[in-house]
């Protein structure tokens, strides 16, 4: 722009020497006084640089300014503006410029605003996401994608899909889309050092307004955690039955033979049906327990929160605990202070009922069961401490897990099914306390439960 101003200068120029040699000839002849005649070339010369100056100053200059920041503009650097008072059309001109460089340097706002949006999305997905165009080559990988497999971005961008992505199932998938361009889901394991790991991929084509395949957007979730809880579903279903099995087996075939005719002597009938007895009570204890057990497992367990005296509860169930320690010839041992506190009232006998039964359950005769029941600090403190087989300390970890037992024989000759500790834990939770155990084999064990004083939903 700048050179098409000067160019019409240069031409400027030209046309005004022109035309003060043409006016000199004309004038030649009729001004024979050669000062004259140079005046009046001067006049004229001084009247076309006045117009040539006036032109620089309202054209040329201003001109020079908005090329200048166009070419800015047209650089990218959009927060540039023409500067100074600038009159007449140019003016308008200017201001129309600075008006367009505001707009785009909004738009560039807003996009900039987006493409941080968008990203920041992708960078903090909980899911993997991968992006591969028509060629097989990455363009785009979060974060959390690289650290699902221990690498990191750069080792993916600008790489073929199946020289980084080591695994082949995986690769597999993106073939299958590439393929039939049609979505593709599928689940991968994967066995690291830690735990096995499973993830969910989806590998969806991207078409472009041609309905041409451009590439592959791969979202991967870990699914690990839904994986355990369904087998976690599966083992119960199966642990639930085994136990069902047991003692509906023993009950069919006692019956059995009592139909085939064992029931005209009178001793093996008595002792077939002590035998049937035993196992439907050991039937109705799994199903009430069970039934305990998912009332508590729900979101919002049901509680009944009231003022509890520790001390009158245990009074009330001294009778039952004194007659189970004296039928096995155990010392029983009570501390029993006075302790006011919030909970539910049945669910702290629960807590208090099935851990005397294992401490009585797992200490030979002439044993010691000693029942503490005290205050520490904000906490309600029941503790059954025995001197029985005690637990090894490989298994003290799971002695809360649903139907674990240490020995499932000996456990299962008391009558156990493996959920009286899971139950106490649960209830503990729901008042959110805390249960500690400590445990030496052939020495015994302390299981101590700390229950707020207050409970925490109030009363
Ligand atoms: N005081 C204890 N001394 C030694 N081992 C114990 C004691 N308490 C629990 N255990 C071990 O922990 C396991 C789990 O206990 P839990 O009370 O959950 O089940 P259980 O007693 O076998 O059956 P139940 O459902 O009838 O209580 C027991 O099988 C036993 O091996
Ligand atoms: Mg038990």
């Amino acid at each position: 722009m700048q050179l098409y101003f000067l160019g019409r200068m240069f031409r400027f120029s030209l046309i005004v020497i022109a035309i003060l040699i043409a006016a000199g000839i004309i004038l030649f002849p009729y001004i024979e006084n050669i000062a004259i005649l140079m005046a009046a070339l001067f006049f004229v010369y001084f009247a076309f640089m006045l117009v040539l100056y006036y032109m620089i100053e309202i054209y040329i200059k201003p001109m020079t300014k908005i090329t200048k920041t166009v070419d800015q503009l047209l650089e990218g650097n959009y927060h540039a503006r023409t500067q100074g008072v600038i009159k007449g059309k140019v003016g308008e001109l200017s201001d129309k410029i600075n008006q367009l460089a505001r707009h785009l340097s909004e738009i560039t706002l807003q996009e900039q605003i987006q493409s941080e949006q968008l990203s920041t999305v992708i960078e903090n997905s909980e899911s993997g996401l991968v992006l591969i165009d028509e060629k097989g080559y990455i363009h785009l990988v979060n974060r959390k994608f690289a650290s699902m497999f221990g690498k990191e971005v750069k080792d993916y961008i600008g790489y073929l899909y199946y020289d980084v992505i080591d695994n082949e199932q995986m690769q597999t998938t993106v073939q299958e889309t590439f393929l039939s361009g049609q979505r593709v889901k599928d689940v991968v394991t994967m066995d690291g050092d830690g735990p096995k790991k499973y993830y969910e991929i989806i590998a969806a084509p991207i078409f472009n307004e041609l309905n041409m395949l451009k590439g592959i957007v791969l979202v991967i979730y870990d699914i690990t955690e839904l994986k355990q809880v369904e087998t976690m579903r599966k083992d119960f279903v199966a642990n639930v039955s085994h136990e069902l099995k047991t003692p509906v087996t023993s009950i069919r075939g006692f019956a059995e033979t009592l139909l085939d005719g064992a029931h005209e002597d009178v001793e093996t009938r008595n002792h077939f049906l002590e035998i049937i007895f035993k196992e439907s009570k050991r039937i109705q204890h799994l199903i009430e327990d069970l039934l305990i057990l998912s009332k508590m497992e729900k979101d919002e367990p049901q509680m009944v929160i009231t003022e509890v005296h520790l001390d009158h509860l245990l009074e009330e169930m001294m009778p039952m605990f004194k007659q189970r320690a004296e039928e096995k010839h155990i010392q029983l041992e009570v501390r029993n202070d006075k302790v006011v506190f919030e909970a539910d009232e049945d669910k702290v006998k629960q807590i208090l009922l099935n851990l005397f039964t294992n401490a009585v359950n797992y200490t030979p005769e002439n044993g010691k069961v000693a029942i503490t029941l005290k205050q520490v600090d904000e906490f309600a403190l029941i503790e059954v401490k025995d001197t029985g087989i005690g637990i090894e300390k490989e298994a003290l970890p799971r002695i809360f897990e649903r139907f674990y037992r240490v020995d499932k024989d000996r456990s299962r000759m008391t009558g156990g099914t493996g959920l009286g500790l899971a139950i106490v834990k649960h209830i503990v939770e729901a008042h959110q306390g805390k249960i500690e155990v400590a445990s030496e084999v052939n020495k015994g064990s302390t299981f101590s439960v700390y229950l707020p004083l207050k409970h925490p939903s109030g009363t």
